[in-house]
């Protein structure tokens, strides 16, 4: 199995869901944040497909219920932070979002300050309100797993 593409596979039984987490991570703090995201949704029964941006391929998103994007913070520390390149890069293959319930999610460093803002306008999504997880270290504090308890 390809080691950026892992899943939180069930012992017994099935999953009454499905979510897949594509990650944008340079030195692994999100990469981690989306492993801690697939294993608390593996609690709520769903089942999470974990995904880096370089290996996604669009037949992984037919027939998903949840479709976390999530992107390490690139800016100027206090101001004009933005996704990197290469997730802009990305977005441009993504197919029409609205068919799924999108969660976003980043780890950054001091401020997260435009990048919620830029991420959804990367993802052609401005207009929507949709969830947006930060984490500092790719753990799930108190606030972050009250949204994800919403949001699934
Ligand atoms: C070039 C560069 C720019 C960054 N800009 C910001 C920033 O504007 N605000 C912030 O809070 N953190 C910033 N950071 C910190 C990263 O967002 C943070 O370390 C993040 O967790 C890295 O994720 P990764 O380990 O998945 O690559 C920056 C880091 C780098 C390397």
């Amino acid at each position: 199995m390809n080691p950026d593409t892992n899943t939180n596979e069930k012992t017994q039984g099935c999953f009454s869901k499905k979510a897949v987490i594509i990650y944008h991570s340079k030195r692994g703090t999100t990469k981690k944040f989306a492993k801690n995201i697939c294993e608390f949704l593996k609690n709520k029964d769903v089942e999470g497909k974990i995904i880096a941006i370089e290996n996604l391929n669009l037949i992984d998103l037919e027939n998903i219920d949840y479709l976390f994007l999530g992107c390490w913070t690139s800016g100027y520390i206090i101001f004009g932070q933005k996704p990197d390149i290469y997730w802009y890069k990305f977005s441009e293959k993504l197919p029409d979002l609205q068919k799924f319930q999108v969660c976003l999610f980043t780890t950054y460093k001091i401020a997260t300050g435009s990048m919620y803002k830029n991420l959804k306008i990367s993802l052609k999504s401005e207009n929507k309100d949709l969830p947006f997880l930060k984490s500092r270290n790719g753990e799930l504090n108190i606030k972050i797993t009250k949204q994800l308890n919403e949001f699934v």
